[in-house]
This record gives C-alpha cells, structure tokens and sequence, in this order.
C-alpha cells in the first residue's frame, strides 16, 4: 500500500490545503495529514480544535486520515512507514525554505521523499495568517476555509480578539 503524509500547522486549514488533500489523495493508496507544531509560530487553535476542522472537511475522502505528532516530522514518515511526504507550493518566494526542510528531514530520515504540488492558481495568495487577520477585522473568509468550518472560525477569532480587547 503506497501511503504519503501531508504534513502541515493548518493554524487553521484553508481552502488551498483541502485542494492539495485531495489531488494528493488521488495518487496514493492513502494520505495521512498530520497536524504538526512549527515551534517558529505561535498558534491560535489549539491541536485538538485544528485536527477537528482537518476531520470535517476531509470526512467524505474516504483514504484519507487525520493524525497529529508531538515531534519530527521525519520520525513520523518513519513511524508510519511512509516513504513520502507531500508539500504544496504556492509561489518561487516557498521553494528556499522548503528545499532547505526537505534536505533537513533527508538528513534525519533517509528512506523520506518530499514531493511537491503546485498550488492551484486560485488559492496563490492564500495562507493560514490571512485567514485569520480577515477574520480578525470582521471580514468575510468564505473565501478561503471550507463552509462547514467558518462558523467554528470565525468564533474563536472573535474570543481571541475579545481577549485582547479586554487587555
Ligand atoms: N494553500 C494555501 N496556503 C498554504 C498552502 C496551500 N496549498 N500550503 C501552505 N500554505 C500556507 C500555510 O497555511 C502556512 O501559512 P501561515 O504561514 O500563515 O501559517 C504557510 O503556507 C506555510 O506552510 P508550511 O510551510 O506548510 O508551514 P506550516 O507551519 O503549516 O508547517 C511544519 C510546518 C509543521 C510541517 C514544520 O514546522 C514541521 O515539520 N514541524 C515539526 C518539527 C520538524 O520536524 N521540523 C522540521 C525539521 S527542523
């Protein structure tokens, strides 16, 4: 069974990763998304409230998993006994720091692949942090998160935003 891992903050999951999740789904037997930490940012939703906004909207792909990991991503491609991972690509300005952590994870776990997607053009300019700058200001993100989560959302946005109001 040929199983690649897709691995991600989705600090939350945007529109743009759901579309890598499923052309990726499609050329492997199974796909696991990994809801990691990037100890360089400070998240706003907790593991478990990300890892449940993977859950929903991937929950009609039927190869498709949902995990997360307290550690390297390249202990967990070997956990699981994948031999890729999968990135998406969104313009020339990602390629330096995604070559530099495909070559870091290489030389953690030798037997990994990152394999890269582009990023549809429709979702370029689309990132986690302009998700929630729109959301914070009171805008409209339906644009960018898949319906069944911009409820969830935009809530939490406006606690976060609130407590900060309050300070
Ligand atoms: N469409 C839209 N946005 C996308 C996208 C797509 N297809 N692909 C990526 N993005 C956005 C993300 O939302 C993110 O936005 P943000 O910067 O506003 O949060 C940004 O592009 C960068 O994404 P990515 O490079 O995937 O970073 P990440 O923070 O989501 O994930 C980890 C990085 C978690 C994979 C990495 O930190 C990691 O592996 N952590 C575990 C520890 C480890 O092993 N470190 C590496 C060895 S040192």
């Amino acid at each position: 069974m040929r199983t690649t891992i897709y691995p991600g903050s989705f600090d939350p999951i945007t529109k743009g990763h759901l579309d890598i999740i499923k052309r990726a789904a499609k050329l492997f037997d199974k796909l696991i998304v990994v809801v990691l930490t990037n100890p360089d940012k400070e998240a706003c939703f907790t593991i478990r409230e990300r890892v449940e906004f993977v859950e929903k909207v991937t929950k009609d792909l039927e190869n498709v998993e949902v995990d997360t990991f307290d550690g390297l991503l390249a202990d967990y491609v070997k956990i699981r006994g994948a031999g890729s991972i999968v990135k998406g690509l969104r313009a020339l300005s990602d390629f330096e720091y995604e070559f530099q952590m495909a070559l870091t994870n290489k030389q953690i776990n030798p037997d990994m692949e990152t394999l890269f997607l582009n990023t549809s053009s429709e979702y370029m300019y689309l990132s986690s942090s302009i998700v929630k700058q729109v959301g914070f200001f009171g805008g409209d993100i339906s644009d960018f998160v898949p319906e069944e989560i911009i409820d969830d959302i935009t809530k939490k946005i406006r606690k976060v935003g609130e407590q900060i109001d309050n300070r």
